[in-house]
């Protein structure tokens, strides 16, 4: 089987990486701080802040192909410190890619629909990035140098993920289930607008990239344009939770510390017509639903 080395297999998005690749591919996941047990074995430390740390880990694996998920992948967590997210979201990324590149490894490196301002949705692969805020800054910076230094490497713009939570990560689902369930009110924007996508959607959509050697930008956004009010009703809805403690609220009524663009629904026609099929949120919600009671609905989403 060819290697498969997939960065971040302890965060949301690398730990189903690396569950639902692992029958056609073997695969090496990296960590940084929360080791992880792998179908294929104990995961590799990685510090992506650290070059040493990057060459090391690519003399052990050798890889035949490279998905980048690690990151710093919070907004607010860049906002406060721009110097670790330069680091590890641009200098790192660079790095790795410029290993790739040398050894002419295909690398699909994911970004997010952050990169865009959100005045003029929804976005396909030509239009131009804008970001707002420091992660969508150094995430367009990371596209912009990757693709420089290695034009045949693939970008995957990606929406905001949903699925059960991971053994070392978790999505917004996750605080969404926990605040209503304590009873609390939650307040949500109605004119934040997102077109959210099942986690295990999006890793077949990076499979389908890697495997018809797509090179350049690629977008895979979910089906669907909802406000973040949108998507707590139907998540209450498909929980058989109330929404009597969801608010509506507008964007402009909260001051924000990291800005954040009001639309950046992503179009992503062009990985619709390469075979990628996201689930509508209702069907793929009420699938994670029905696995809640399961003692590993992560694992039951992977088989
Ligand atoms: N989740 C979303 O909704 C979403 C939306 C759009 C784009 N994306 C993009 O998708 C990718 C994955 O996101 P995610 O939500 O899965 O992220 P996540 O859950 O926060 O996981 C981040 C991963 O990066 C690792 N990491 C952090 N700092 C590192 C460092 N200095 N060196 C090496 N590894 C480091 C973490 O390791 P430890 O946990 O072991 O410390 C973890 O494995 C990111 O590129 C993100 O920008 C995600």
């Amino acid at each position: 089987m060819r290697s498969l080395l997939i960065t971040g297999a302890s965060g949301f998005l690398g730990g189903y990486a690396c569950r639902l690749l692992s029958p056609y591919w073997q695969i090496w996941g990296t960590h940084n701080t929360q080791p992880v047990t792998l179908p294929t074995g104990d995961s590799i430390a990685l510090d992506l802040t650290h070059e040493p740390s990057i060459d090391a880990v690519w003399q052990r694996v050798k890889p035949d192909a490279v998905i980048h998920t690690a990151a710093l992948s919070k907004a607010s967590q860049c906002q406060q410190f721009p110097d670790r997210s330069y680091r590890v979201n641009v200098l790192g990324a660079v790095h790795l890619a410029n290993r790739c590149a040398r050894h002419a490894v295909p690398l699909i490196f994911t970004s997010t629909d952050l990169v865009f301002n959100g005045t003029t949705p929804p976005y396909d692969e030509a239009a131009l990035p804008a970001p707002l805020n420091t992660y969508g800054r150094h995430k367009a910076l990371a596209e912009t140098q990757i693709l420089a230094a290695y034009p045949e490497a693939t970008v995957c713009r990606l929406p905001l993920l949903f699925g059960p939570q991971t053994p070392t990560a978790t999505c917004f689902l996750q605080n969404f289930l926990a605040t209503i369930t304590a009873g609390q009110p939650l307040t949500l924007f109605t004119d934040e607008i997102r077109t959210p996508a099942a986690v295990t959607d999006v890793v077949q959509g990076l499979r389908l990239a890697l495997e018809q050697n797509l090179t350049g930008l690629l977008h895979l956004g979910g089906p669907q344009r909802l406000s973040r009010y949108e998507f707590g009703l139907l998540m209450a809805d498909s929980f058989g939770l109330p929404t009597a403690a969801l608010t509506p609220c507008r964007q402009s009524a909260i001051a924000l510390v990291t800005p954040r663009p009001p639309d950046v629904s992503l179009n992503s026609q062009k990985a619709f017509a390469l075979g990628y099929a996201p689930q509508n949120m209702e069907t793929a919600l009420r699938a994670i639903a029905d696995a809640s009671h399961l003692t590993s609905a992560f694992e039951a989403c992977c088989c």
